[in-house]
């Protein structure tokens, strides 16, 4: 395959590998700290728009070389949006359905896109990151449907399921290392599965013990889709925590601050869990001083506009006639 010249036999060649990586942008007008030159590295570039097309295409190859799944039995998966927009497209596009199961406060873009993209959809009321093990979430409701129904679906369960984690290990951490020649000091990550931040963070840490790794989370009671408080760790499978150095706790409104400042300062349309990211790297460079630093922006902001407009005052104002 010649990725320079960018013809494609189907949609899935397009997936990032260490050959044709997620591109990575450097900070310009807001980076504070011109010993610590900073680089965000764009999920949303992937062919599904976010970086769970990495965790998604692992999972759902995993099935179907394991043979769960076929036209009559697809998925099912518990998703604050990204995972399910991801399988429902592959899914449907290799010949199975797919159901997601998402929580209410998802964005309504998302739940649409979830739709467009061909997903059945259960909207339940639970927390925005679904969280293992609490009553009846989104997660339990999936188990449910794949129990009970297990001719019909297969669950993924990118919660617990390893191959989100080797998603990482085997793309995200080689193309970083590659892209950085070897002088990356500090990873930026968010917390939604941990798959992001466990594989990247163990591919990185086993080629330079001294890279830190940062993790950001938001406080308690937050409206950032995909990412987990503090108190919603304990129940992560995946979260390793010998593989973080670091974990913030950024207010939830920064999120949006932050995006809309990369937005209009840096041409960057990056989404809230990238703001956040991005709010607590700065913190960082200026305590550490010297390094080199990748953000990992997890998606952009199209699927947030109902979102920003709940969070930025007079954001609406003039939008009308
Ligand atoms: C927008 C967004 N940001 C961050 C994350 C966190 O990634 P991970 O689940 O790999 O921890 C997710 C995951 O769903 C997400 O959708």
């Amino acid at each position: 395959m010649d990725h320079t010249k960018r013809v494609y036999n189907d949609i899935f060649e397009m997936l990032p590998t260490e050959e044709n990586p997620s591109p990575m942008v450097r900070i310009n007008r807001l980076n504070p700290n011109p010993d610590f030159p900073l680089f965000a590295k764009l999920e949303w570039m992937n062919p599904f728009g976010s970086v769970k097309d990495r965790a998604a295409w692992t999972m759902l190859r995993d099935l179907e070389k394991r043979g769960e799944i076929n036209e009559k039995r697809g998925i099912v998966e518990p998703t604050s949006g990204n995972t399910g927009i991801s399988l429902a497209a592959m899914a449907r596009a290799r010949g199975y359905h797919m159901r997601a199961v998402v929580p209410n406060k998802v964005p309504l873009e998302k739940k649409l896109l979830l739709k467009i993209a061909g997903a059945d959809l259960d909207v339940i009321s639970d927390e925005l990151c679904p969280a293992p093990g609490l009553g009846d979430g989104s997660i339990n409701l999936a188990k449910t449907h794949a129990k009970a129904q297990a001719h019909r679906y297969a669950m993924p369960n990118q919660y617990e399921n390893e191959h989100n984690v080797q998603a990482h290990l085997q793309t995200t951490g080689p193309e970083i290392w590659r892209q950085t020649d070897g002088r990356i000091t500090h990873l930026f990550v968010s917390l939604g599965t941990c798959g992001t931040v466990s594989g990247t963070s163990k591919f990185l840490k086993s080629k330079n013990p001294e890279i830190k790794v940062i993790a950001v989370q938001p406080t308690e009671g937050h409206d950032v889709p995909g990412l987990r408080n503090v108190s919603q760790l304990g129940v992560s499978k995946l979260f390793d925590s010998s593989l973080v150095d670091d974990i913030l706790e950024i207010e939830f409104r920064l999120a949006y601050a932050r995006a809309l400042d990369l937005c209009q300062n840096e041409g960057l349309l990056a989404g809230p869990s990238s703001g956040l990211i991005f709010e607590g790297t700065r913190e960082i460079i200026m305590r550490d001083k010297k390094g080199l630093g990748v953000m990992i922006f997890p998606d952009n902001i199209f699927k947030y506009t109902s979102n920003m407009a709940k969070h930025i005052a007079g954001l609406m104002s003039g939008t009308q006639a």
